[in-house]
């Protein structure tokens, strides 16, 4: 028997592909715990709202015994309010050729009017995160738009290139994905990101130990951060249930807190730890407990790493630059 209070739980995007992962996820209980009942608060554009009736006749025929409702909306002030959690999937995704920078025209629009929306009626406590791409950089431009709410509530997906990250090198050395702990993914959800394994250890061993250092640069880091092209090439649509089941591990870690003495990695606002420019949304090791994170400090910085970390650093730079000059943030 539940005895715990509903949350709410907003989604945008809910009736895209992402969407039919992620909701069931989430009602079934793999994001909050299998004590606590959610209610949906579901989030489309008008033309899609048809489709959206679909996804939640599908949802109420799993008799999910979490789902305690489920409300469905063209209107972020609706969609938003009193919102315990929003997962802001809602934008187009890229095609072969392009980089996720040049969704930032098309998608850095949405995230405006949604940050003024989850400032004006979500839970003051509410935990944001934005998967829709480029996602550091909407994150930035909701969190801007949310001045009443805490910038930390304001956070973007760098877990899937964590879990890919963490599945590569389970895969080079032989192990399975549980042996591997204290992979970082610095900086941007983009092809300049920095999977990195200075502290990473494979069944209690140093990773770089265990790896050639040619096959960690010249192979690793770039399967890792070109790993959403190679889906879009192969799947011809971009990456759809690994990307729920990332957005999942994401908030479940929040939430609930990370394992002792692990690391996961999350796109937050940076408080300049390690160099990175302030206010910046960048990929840091984190760990959670009691529904915050804190960036994991004191990690050695070799020249090798500060290189890669800079350049992700100083794309997002160019990032805010494009999308302030949009009047999209101050
Ligand atoms: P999709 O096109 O299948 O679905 C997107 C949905 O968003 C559509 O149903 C669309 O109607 C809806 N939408 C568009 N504008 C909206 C708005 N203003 N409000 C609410 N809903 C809106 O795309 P998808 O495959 O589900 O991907 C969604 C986004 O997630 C894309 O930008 C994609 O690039 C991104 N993505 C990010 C990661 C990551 O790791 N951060 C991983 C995979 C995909
Ligand atoms: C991914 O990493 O799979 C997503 O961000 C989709 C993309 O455009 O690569």
């Amino acid at each position: 028997m539940n005895t715990k209070q509903p949350v709410r739980v907003a989604v945008t995007g809910a009736a895209g592909q992402i969407g039919y992962s992620l909701l069931f996820r989430i009602a079934s209980g793999d994001m909050l715990g299998k004590d606590q009942p959610v209610i949906l608060q579901l989030l489309e554009i008008t033309p899609a709202l048809k489709a959206l009736q679909g996804v939640v006749m599908e949802l109420r025929d799993c008799a999910f015994p979490l789902l305690a409702d489920i409300v469905t909306s063209d209107d972020p002030m609706v969609a938003f309010k009193d919102a315990d959690y929003a997962l802001l999937v809602g934008a187009m995704p890229r095609k072969a050729g392009m980089e996720r920078g040049d969704l930032l025209s098309a998608n850095g629009g949405i995230f405006k009017p949604q940050g003024e929306a989850l400032n004006a009626v979500a839970s003051r406590d509410v935990k944001v995160l934005v998967v829709g791409n480029p996602a550091n950089t909407n994150a930035l431009i909701a969190q801007q738009n949310a001045p009443d709410l805490d910038p930390k509530q304001f956070t973007a997906m760098v877990r899937l290139d964590h879990n890919r990250a963490i599945s590569q090198l389970a895969e080079q050395t032989g192990q399975p994905v549980s042996a591997i702990k204290n992979i970082t993914i610095w900086g941007n959800h983009s092809s300049t990101q920095y999977p990195d394994l200075s502290e990473a250890t494979v069944g209690g061993q140093p990773a770089l130990d265990l790896v050639e250092r040619e096959w960690y640069e010249g192979t690793y880091i770039p399967t890792v951060a070109k790993r959403g092209a190679a889906i879009i090439e192969a799947r011809g649509a971009s990456s759809a249930a690994s990307a729920a089941s990332a957005a999942i591990d994401h908030m479940r870690d929040w939430a609930l807190g990370t394992p002792e003495g692990e690391w996961v990695s999350m796109g937050i606002p940076s408080d300049g730890s390690y160099g990175v420019p302030e206010g910046l949304i960048y990929g840091f090791p984190v760990r959670c407990s009691g529904g915050k994170y804190e960036i994991v400090q004191g990690l050695d910085v070799s020249e090798f790493s500060r290189g890669k970390m800079d350049a992700t650093a100083q794309e997002l730079i160019e990032e805010r630059d494009e999308v302030r000059k949009l009047g999209l943030v101050k």
